[in-house]
């Protein structure tokens, strides 16, 4: 069984990043200025903003993050968008989501540029991203994409399981995961909570991506020996033995499913990783195409 170390493989593109960003600014460039737009206070949120803005300063991005309280009207937060639409300074900008109840998710992604919507969730950029032309496509997806190539993981007429139907995650990796190329060429199964027997369909699976958010679901006898598992979840669960009084558990119940597994994403240190160097790769693209 080998472990997907996400952690290093997104370090070893970091690097990469971070050259081309010195050859950008050496030829008289500028640096790709990324900001995000975190409304309210969920804690998952606010890790996942700090890391993605840790990251911008590794790779030499300038970036910035708009915190503004939960309390923010739907009119307020869709003026900032404007205001970045047509700020020349910045290349990509991303909305942290989920919303506060009281904002249409939906009509804030619309209001992104398009050529600024480097998280990839505007419907002209899904919509190129399904019929294979060049775009955005999100990140966690096209993290996925990248850690498997990496692996050299064989998909080429695989049978693919995705658990989850997700905008963000199971609904546009089952489309990259179906077309034509390498990685891809699987044939797809998108399963959901609605699927009539979900362990039947993981058995019947040469590569499992689990993407629906409960923790420890996929167990030992729902995955077939020699197995690719992909685990997209990360959840806090309570544990008082750990000095911060929590947990970080996959949607994957590691230990056991893991000496199935051919590979296998840990978490923390698989898809994470991957999601955010992904989002930097957008920007980087975004900045190249704004010049
Ligand atoms: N919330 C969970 N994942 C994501 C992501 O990739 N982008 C944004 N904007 N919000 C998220």
């Amino acid at each position: 069984m080998i472990v997907m170390n996400g952690k290093e493989v997104s370090d070893s593109i970091k690097q990469e990043i971070a050259l081309e960003v010195e050859k950008i600014i050496s030829e008289g460039g500028k640096r790709p200025k990324l900001i995000a737009i975190l409304v309210g206070e969920d804690g998952a949120s606010k890790t996942y903003v700090g890391n993605k803005e840790r990251s911008c300063a590794q790779v030499g991005f300038d970036s910035q993050v708009l915190r503004l309280p939960a309390e923010t009207l739907q009119e307020e937060l869709l003026e900032k968008i404007y205001e970045f639409n047509n700020d020349d300074s910045v290349d990509g900008f991303i909305v942290q989501l989920p919303l506060p109840k009281h904002i249409d998710e939906q009509t804030i992604i619309e209001a992104i540029d398009p050529a600024k919507d480097v998280d990839g969730f505007h419907p002209t950029n899904v919509g190129k991203m399904v019929i294979g032309l060049d775009t955005f496509v999100s990140a966690t997806p096209k993290g996925i994409m990248e850690l498997l190539k990496y692996y050299k993981i064989d998909t080429c007429g695989k049978h693919c399981v995705v658990i989850g139907r997700s905008n963000i995650v199971g609904r546009p990796l089952s489309n990259l995961l179906s077309m034509k190329g390498t990685p891809g060429d699987c044939t797809v199964t998108l399963c959901h909570s609605r699927t009539k027997d979900l362990k039947a369909e993981c058995l019947r699976a040469d590569i499992v991506v689990a993407a629906l958010g409960i923790a420890e679901f996929v167990t030992a006898d729902m995955v077939k020996e020699g197995a690719v598992v992909i685990d997209v979840g990360i959840t806090r669960l309570e544990d008082s033995s750990s000095s911060k009084g929590y947990r970080i558990a996959g949607d994957v119940k590691y230990d056991e499913v893991a000496p199935k597994c051919s590979y296998i994403t840990p978490v923390p240190g698989g898809v994470g990783p991957m999601t955010i160097v992904s989002l930097m790769k957008n920007t980087l693209k975004a900045g190249k195409q704004r010049k």
